[in-house]
């Protein structure tokens, strides 16, 4: 599929911005010719440079599974119009259901890994490549990657920042309260100044 034309690269220096503020993602993974996708609302940036981030994958799923085969994943950053889209795909396993095929999702080839990669109702993705932590992850639920490569849609996030306002409430990031209920960023608030 083609790319969404609203995506620009994100510089790598500012990736770890994309996650800071706590977004709900779907964590999306493929490997020998199988892809899926789950919902994460536990992700975190934990260095700079190299950007590496950290996020939540229980052992029992099948994303799981498919993170340790295929070596990465992406973050897909949902907007608010996928808010039904994005609690659906956190409850039933891939191992039982095509859940691209159930929700017509429409994903490309990232750049790197050729991870999934969702554009079309999402703010943003971060490619990631895992890195091996056989103590922690068998410790563990926390997987550690190292983002490759990383675009937002520029009606939301340019200049390395994101721009929430009225006109862009569709592609808005989601932030999970607990039982489907989540909420989105309300307004910003500018310090110093
Ligand atoms: C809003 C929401 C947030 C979730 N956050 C996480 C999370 O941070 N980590 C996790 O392991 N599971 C989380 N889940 C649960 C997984 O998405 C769920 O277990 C999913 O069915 C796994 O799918 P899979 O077996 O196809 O990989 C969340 C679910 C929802 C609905």
């Amino acid at each position: 599929m083609d790319p969404n034309p609203h995506f620009r690269p994100v510089a790598l220096a500012h990736a770890s911005r994309l996650i800071n503020h706590g977004p709900t993602v779907l964590v999306t993974s493929a490997a020998g010719g199988q892809r899926n996708v789950m919902a994460a609302a536990w992700s975190m940036p934990v260095e700079f440079d190299p950007p590496r981030i950290a996020v939540v994958i229980d052992k029992h799923t099948w994303t799981h599974a498919l993170v340790q085969a295929g070596g990465g994943f992406a973050l897909c950053l949902p907007g608010t119009a996928l808010v039904d889209l994005c609690f659906a795909v956190g409850q039933v396993s891939g191992r039982d259901v095509d859940k691209f095929a159930r929700h017509g999702l429409q994903a490309r080839p990232g750049p790197v890994l050729g991870m999934p990669v969702i554009e079309d109702g999402c703010a943003a993705w971060l490619e990631c490549r895992r890195i091996a932590e056989p103590h922690t992850e068998q410790a563990y639920d926390t997987c550690f990657a190292e983002v490759v490569a990383a675009a937002a849609d520029e009606r939301i996030f340019r200049d390395g920042r994101w721009h929430f306002d009225e006109a862009n409430t569709a592609l808005q990031t989601i932030h999970h309260l607990g039982g489907g209920r989540f909420v989105r960023p309300g307004g910003t608030l500018q310090a110093g100044g």
